[in-house]
């Protein structure tokens, strides 16, 4: 349970952090061109792919947590868990939306028209996971 408590918060802390340093890539690409912004489109395609696999991560542990609790009678999940899903799930739509974007950005190769929107997803991610740090904190804390 402690590893896997561990294993959960390091990948939190993880997609924290990239979906942070994604937003400010966007920031940094809207008005670059040629070499610097396919370098910056490379950069977010790495961290995009390696987002996936953290999600994913963040999904297998968080519901093995719950397993667990469950399987140990603690399964009564108080409310600030179930708004704390809520952001959770709003957290995985927006890093398929910012995938989807990113996709788009990759075959047309039109910045201009997809940045500002990748930058919205971006933020709503890394604002999604500080809510639902702070309602774990307090249904768990
Ligand atoms: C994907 C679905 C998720 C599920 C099912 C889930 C479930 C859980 C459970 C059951 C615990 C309690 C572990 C224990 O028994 O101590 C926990 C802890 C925690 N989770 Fe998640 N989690 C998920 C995703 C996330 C996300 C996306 C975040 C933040 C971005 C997050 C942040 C935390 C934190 C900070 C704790 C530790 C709280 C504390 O001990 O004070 N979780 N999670």
């Amino acid at each position: 349970m402690t590893i896997l408590l561990i294993t959960h918060l390091l990948l939190i802390a993880t997609l924290t952090g990239m979906s942070f340093a994604n937003f400010m890539n966007v920031r940094f690409a809207r008005g670059q061109t040629g070499d610097a912004a396919m370098a910056l489109q490379g950069l977010r395609r790495l961290m995009g792919m390696f987002g996936d696999m953290i999600v994913a991560g963040v999904w297998v542990t968080g519901l093995s947590l719950v397993w667990m609790r469950v399987s140990e009678g603690g399964g009564d999940f108080n409310a600030a868990f179930h708004v704390k899903m809520a952001f959770v799930i709003l957290l995985t739509a927006c890093h398929f939306m910012g995938r989807r974007t990113g996709g788009q950005i990759a075959r047309t190769g039109d910045y201009e028209a997809y940045l500002h929107r990748l930058e919205l997803w971006l933020a709503g991610m890394w604002l999604a996971a500080s809510i639902a740090i702070i309602l774990a904190v307090l249904a768990f804390g």
